[in-house]
């Protein structure tokens, strides 16, 4: 959707990214030992274009008795195949898998972007090769475990039960599957109910790669299925991200069972300019944090701290910026906020952006038109927040932002500390000094300096406190699945 600039005064042609090269069946199975099969309830569930709410697909519902098989092909194949074969020949097929999706790259963007309602310019950009990177990395790290752990035994640990999220979907599952096959383990692995269609192109990429039959299965439906997977008895390893009050309960579940866990769970990360800091990279870094990605990141820069000398032109330019922002259909490479990625997370969106005008935060709304159909958000910030305010103290998952001013470092660090998460963090300054004081004093796991929102396979990433625990990426991702002795 073409968008004027109110100050420009001209626009940008529609530049709609193709769907003609792209397969959506009408109808997805359940992907186990090696086979699409249907599921045993016989139900589907519809999978929809959050930007125009049309239908895409219907897709298998995963009942317990689903999961069991899963889980009983997963254990059958780590038995009998994969935890025989050696590191060499586990990265040949995880290699296999990274270049067919690296072949398929631009199907699995349109694809990603149709299901989740992110913009063309992010799962292409951003989300595939990002994935396709993941399995690259780790594929490089199956025959050198000993390297990575130098004089322990390295074992794998048996069988993982994968629960992903639908914010980054493709990726969350590359994420997920890469570490813990390079370390030898087998996989039942579910992704969220609004965005399955991407792991369903991932087994079929899996069955095309050779990958033995059992080591990947793919289970789609709703928590009811989550849940399966995680109470299954001869599931060894949990690895969850979503929602911090989700993974509450899979701790809970957990507990004395010594099936081992890592949670990646919600955000309120604080971004922070200082008076010295470059000030249009550092709004480009405040939108980029939350804007272009509808806020649906765990560690978006969701908590805007200022400096008080440079308060009023942060706030002025970025106001500015927020108006010349494209809001609209995912698909058209202009786009730069695309849809929310359902109702139900639109409906909470607006509930916070609710209480935080009846708080008595002062709102701002970048001034677009938003599409008549779909579910979309415009970029909104509140200032006149305070830090009790419940949108400053709560995740929101969408394109609000809050900001508050600050005089000095140790009152930006005891505010920015001053919440239950701690997954990220960025910090904008001239001065290095500053930059180092501020990263090695903030309880998040990730900080940023004069960036935000960067990811790399060989960098570890998780958090503090109700953020949750465990690392991804990088060699902390795969202590995650291995035992050492
Ligand atoms: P959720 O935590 O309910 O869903 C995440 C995944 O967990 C999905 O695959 C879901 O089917 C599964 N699940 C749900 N209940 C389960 C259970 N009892 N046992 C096992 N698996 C279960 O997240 P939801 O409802 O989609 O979003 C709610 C809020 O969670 C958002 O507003 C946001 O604040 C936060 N969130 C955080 C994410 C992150 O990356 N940390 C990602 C998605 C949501
Ligand atoms: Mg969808």
């Amino acid at each position: 959707m073409a968008k004027k600039i109110k100050e420009i005064n001209w626009d940008y042609a529609p530049s709609l990214e193709s769907t003609s090269h792209i397969e959506v069946k009408e109808k997805y199975e359940l992907f186990i030992d090696g086979k699409f099969v249907k599921p045993s309830s016989g139900n589907y569930f519809n999978t929809v274009n959050p930007a125009t709410n049309e239908v895409l697909s219907s897709i298998a519902y995963a009942n317990e008795k689903d999961v069991d098989n899963a889980v009983k092909a997963a254990r059958k194949a780590y038995n009998e195949v994969w935890s025989k074969l050696s590191g060499k020949e586990r990265g040949k097929y995880i290699y296999r898998i990274a270049r067919l999706m690296q072949e398929r790259a631009r199907e699995l963007a349109v694809i990603e972007t149709l299901d989740a309602g992110k913009t063309i310019r992010e799962s292409r950009d951003i989300d595939i090769p990002l994935a396709c990177n993941h399995f690259f990395y780790y594929a490089g790290w199956a025959d050198k475990l000993e390297y990575a752990f130098p004089n322990r035994k390295v074992e794998s640990l048996g069988v993982a039960g994968q629960i992903i999220p639908w914010n980054f979907p493709l990726l969350m599952a590359a994420w997920k599957i890469a570490p813990a096959l390079a370390a030898g383990n087998t996989v039942v692995l579910k992704p969220a109910e609004t965005t399955s269609l991407t792991a369903m192109k991932l087994a079929e990429i899996i069955r095309d790669s050779g990958l033995p039959a059992g080591v990947v299965n793919i289970v789609t439906g709703y928590g009811d299925t989550g849940a399966a997977i995680v109470n299954h008895e001869d599931i060894n390893k949990v690895a969850f991200t979503g929602s911090t009050a989700v993974g509450k309960i899979i701790q809970k579940a957990i507990a004395g069972t010594g099936k081992k866990a890592t949670l990646e769970l919600g955000g309120k990360s604080a971004n922070i300019i200082m008076d010295d800091a470059p000030i249009d990279q550092a709004v480009e870094g405040i939108i980029n944090g939350i804007f272009f990605n509808q806020g649906h990141v765990c560690c978006a820069g969701s908590r805007l701290f200022v400096q008080e000398g440079v308060a009023d032109v942060v706030i002025k330019k970025l106001k500015r910026r927020m108006d010349s922002l494209i809001i609209g259909n995912p698909l058209d490479k202009n786009t730069d906020v695309g849809a929310i990625n359902s109702k139900e997370q639109l409906d909470t969106i607006n509930k916070y952006i609710k209480i935080g005008i009846n708080e008595g935060a002062e709102m701002y709304q970048a001034s677009c038109e938003i599409p008549k159909n779909g579910y979309f958000c415009p970029p909104t910030i509140f200032t006149g927040v305070a830090q009790s305010s419940t949108i400053a103290q709560e995740e929101i998952f969408g394109p609000v932002l809050t900001i508050q001013t600050f005089r000095t470092v140790d009152e930006v660090i005891q505010k920015a500390n001053n919440s239950p998460f701690g997954l990220a963090a960025g910090v904008w300054s001239d001065k290095g000094s500053r930059v180092f004081n501020l990263t090695s004093k903030l309880n998040a796991g990730v900080v940023w300096a004069n960036t935000y929102n960067k990811f790399d396979p060989a960098s570890p990433f998780g958090g503090f406190k109700e953020s949750g625990y465990g690392r991804e990426g990088g060699m902390h991702g795969l202590s995650a699945y291995v035992k050492l002795k």
